[in-house]
């Protein structure tokens, strides 16, 4: 079934479009013939082992290497053409903040709004705000070497927005982050989302994406496995996953179902020929993690 907002999305230009991108470095081939489509205002994960080429394909998407062969679309714009226009509007969160002697928290950001010729008059207006937003207001005097790892990617996240930018590239944001700070990081890519931008974001760690992309690719060894939207790629690849049943008269039931037709048609049976008072009916934790395992080789570098 198509929904409205799924026509909507693809009648856009895509946030990023990838046919046949390779990167190699001399023999290795660290991105292999990629074809990918990012449907503008997605929550998009790019999944896959460490070594799977997501930072090389990322740095491609933000203008900062060039592919050795295939083309690339980034909001319609070739980045190796006008890496100027494509910075002034995307945001790219490498997977490490860098190190920034003397620097504090306020400097840093007004530093990033300088590179991004924000005009002055409005720094102390748009460093409050993101400082409220990635919620570091009261370490906004401290010095950026003294933050936790969790408050660094906060900060690093927060200069990705300074020029307000329409897509973000966010290099696993979430690594190093403690549950709590991994949940908080998902509400914020939610309110980003809702205020229009698309994200792309990477991982590693397949729970951090599963509740909060609308969109993932699995990669290894530079290629794509899957992409599409979870359940999709789950049902194409004949995933099964598991289902519970939970009744009024306190007691539950696992089912296992191998696609999303499978799972509705589960339901009926239960509500309607059954006559079974379902009063919880949820997919157990896993789904996408049960498919990654099932698509890539578990290449352990
Ligand atoms: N500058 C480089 N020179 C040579 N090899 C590189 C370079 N950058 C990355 N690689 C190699 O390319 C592959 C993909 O790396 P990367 O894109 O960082 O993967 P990921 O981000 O998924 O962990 C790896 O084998 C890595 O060692
Ligand atoms: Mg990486």
């Amino acid at each position: 079934m198509i929904e409205i907002d799924d026509l909507a999305v693809a009648s856009a230009t895509p946030a990023v479009h990838a046919v046949g991108l390779t990167k190699r470095y001399g023999s290795l081939v660290a991105v292999d013939d990629l074809h990918l489509e990012v449907p503008s205002g997605s929550i998009f994960g790019l999944i896959g082992p460490n070594g799977a080429g997501k930072s090389t394909t990322f740095a491609m998407m933000a203008s900062l290497l060039s592919p050795t062969s295939g083309s690339l679309r980034v909001m319609g714009v070739d980045p190796a053409d006008d890496p100027a226009s494509l910075r002034r509007r995307l945001g790219y969160m490498p997977d490490a903040l860098g190190v920034y002697d003397n620097l504090r928290v306020v400097e840093y950001l007004e530093f990033f709004a300088a590179s991004y010729r924000v005009p002055r008059r409005q720094w102390p207006r748009l460093v409050d705000e993101l400082l409220e937003l990635v919620e570091l207001t009261v370490k906004r005097n401290s010095m950026v070497n003294d933050l936790s790892r969790g408050m660094k990617q906060r900060l690093s996240l927060a200069r990705s927005l300074v020029h307000d930018p329409d897509l973000l590239v966010l290099d696993e944001p979430a690594s190093g982050l403690d549950p709590r700070a991994r949940v908080e990081l998902r509400d914020l890519l939610r309110g980003l989302n809702a205020m229009g931008k698309t994200i792309i974001i990477s991982s590693h760690i397949l729970a951090e994406l599963e509740e909060v992309c609308s969109h993932v690719a699995i990669m290894e060894a530079g290629r794509l496995l899957a992409s599409g939207p979870p359940r999709q790629i789950l049902d194409q690849l004949g995933g099964s996953r598991t289902v519970r049943a939970r009744f009024a008269d306190g007691t539950s039931e696992t089912f296992v179902v191998a696609s999303s037709d499978e799972q509705t048609a589960l339901l009926r049976r239960l509500v309607v020929d059954e006559e079974r008072r379902v009063v919880e009916f949820v997919e157990e934790s896993g789904g996408l993690e049960q498919l990654f395992l099932t698509v890539t080789q578990g290449v352990v570098q």
